[in-house]
């Protein structure tokens, strides 16, 4: 069954000091997903502490806070079907020594603590992370890909017979 998703992707402090940012959004739009938000942000503690409240209490919990906010992060919205399940297949098990080799973390990270990259794990998850994020005028959907223009095109000159 196919479902359209959004999905919440996070390129961590790691991916963007190793100048991962390109490598890892070609991997989505390859894909075909459609990037509907994105954004180059500094995370606060006050935000660190809103995404991975579920962590909190754990005993890696300080050190991610602190690696989360050591320097930018890039965040995007991604679109398509099936978009979190897919996604979470690009995206590799959290420990890349557990991800598929392909898969971005298999790919780029070694260790956990610097696994490159997030993506949220259930449509919940997306929901809530997104809005975390990202404000709804920061999303941007009103736009169609170019396989969607030349389609479109390519129908309307075949019935003005050009
Ligand atoms: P992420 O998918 O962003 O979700 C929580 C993050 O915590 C995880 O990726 C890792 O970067 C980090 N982390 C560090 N240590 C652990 C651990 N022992 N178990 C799970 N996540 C960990």
């Amino acid at each position: 069954m196919k479902t359209e998703e959004r999905t919440f992707v996070a390129i961590k402090p790691d991916g963007v000091k190793r100048g991962l940012i390109g490598k890892i959004i070609t991997r989505f739009e390859d894909k075909g997903f459609k990037i509907v938000g994105m954004k180059l942000l500094q995370v606060t503690p006050e935000l660190a502490a809103k995404h991975y409240e579920e962590h909190q209490g754990k005993p890696f919990y300080n050190r991610l806070i602190y690696y989360i906010t050591s320097s930018p992060i890039v965040a995007m919205v991604i679109e398509g079907y099936n978009a979190v399940e897919s996604v979470r297949h690009i995206v590799g098990a959290t420990n890349p020594l557990n991800a598929d080799v392909g898969t971005i973390r298999a790919d780029f990270a070694q260790i956990m603590e610097y696994n490159v990259i997030h993506a949220s794990d259930s449509v919940q998850s997306a929901e809530r992370e997104i809005g975390i994020y990202f404000k709804p005028e920061e999303i941007y959907d009103n736009w169609q890909s170019m396989q969607e223009i030349i389609a479109y095109d390519e129908e309307r000159y075949n019935q003005q017979g050009l």
